[in-house]
């Protein structure tokens, strides 16, 4: 039998203090369920409200990228600095150590190949799956105004609801098809598309005219992708532009792993995100850790 005898008797409610209710840090998100709100606080940092997602899931349908051909020796040594992975369940289960443990966002959509049309995919991982891995989040490409656009709608529609089943959230991805301009009206129309449909967050593309109201009509946070390889200066720039145009963050790749120094780079990125470092800063910031 429990010893009560140690129980003390006095009690304190603090009768004089309200219970407070801390205010969730991402936008559109103050309705979510509490599972939900917590998978996304394994990707946004709670403190900046922002993230810095290391994509490395493109041989999803590239095959092995450069700088992703052995992500053993080249991405987990990145892992530390990251706030959370974006990759396949193949490269998390045979390649990241579960020690991991930050967010992860699985990539949960795919079939075609670069060779093909790529807008032809179909749901790729199952939420239970989604689950045993433990995702933070399942990612999910939407072709708007691609070939195959209303099924990968629906792709991202079923998962919405077998991720609101369970609590696991939906990042909807916004993928350019080659024929499509990538101005802002294009992303403002996707992004959108994706929230109303139910996404709880969305990548998309920087564009160098009228981002802020790509973000301005997207009522859940958006993260950029990094795009095609670009000197670092460069990419430091168009993430800064990107977050102080309202961006939640980055969901960077090629312009990590591909960079001179990707551990540099990774933490000049951060700098950027999370402590609004001004890119010339952070492309000094990013050379002398390089140097060292
Ligand atoms: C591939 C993706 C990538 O995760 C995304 O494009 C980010 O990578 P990068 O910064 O290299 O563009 O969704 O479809």
């Amino acid at each position: 039998m429990a010893d009560t005898d140690s129980i003390p008797e006095t009690k304190e409610f603090h009768l004089g203090i309200p219970q407070t209710a801390e205010p969730f840090p991402l936008k559109g998100c103050h309705h979510l369920d509490w599972g939900m709100k917590n998978r996304l606080s394994h990707i946004f940092s709670p403190k900046s409200g922002r993230t810095v997602m290391l994509a490395v899931d493109h041989g999803y349908f590239m095959g092995p990228t450069s700088g992703l051909e052995r992500i053993d020796v080249t991405i987990n040594p990145l892992l530390g600095y990251a706030d959370t992975l974006m990759c396949t369940r193949g490269v998390l289960r045979s390649i990241t150590p579960p020690t991991f443990n930050k967010g992860v966002v699985l990539r949960a959509s795919g079939g075609p190949s670069i060779l093909k049309e790529l807008s032809d995919e179909n749901i790729a991982v199952s939420i239970e799956d989604a689950l045993r891995l433990n995702a933070a989040a399942v990612a999910v490409q939407v072709f708007i105004g691609g070939e195959f656009e209303t099924r990968s709608i629906h792709n991202m529609t079923r998962l919405v609801d077998e991720g609101n089943r369970y609590g696991v959230p939906v990042l909807g991805v916004t993928a350019v098809g080659k024929q499509l301009v990538r101005d802002a009206k294009y992303m403002r129309l996707a992004t959108r598309m994706c929230a109303e449909l139910g996404a709880a967050y969305v990548k998309t593309y920087f564009v160098s005219e009228g981002f802020e109201t790509v973000t301005a009509g997207c009522p859940v946070p958006i993260v950029i992708a990094g795009g095609k390889k670009m000197p670092e200066a460069e990419a430091l720039t168009m993430a800064f532009q990107a977050v102080d145009q309202g961006a939640a963050g980055v969901d960077m790749g090629r312009n990590i792993f591909q960079s001179e120094a990707p551990i540099a780079m990774i933490q000049a990125v951060r700098k950027v995100v999370h402590e609004h470092m001004p890119p010339n800063e952070a492309y000094e910031y990013y050379r002398s850790l390089k140097a060292k």
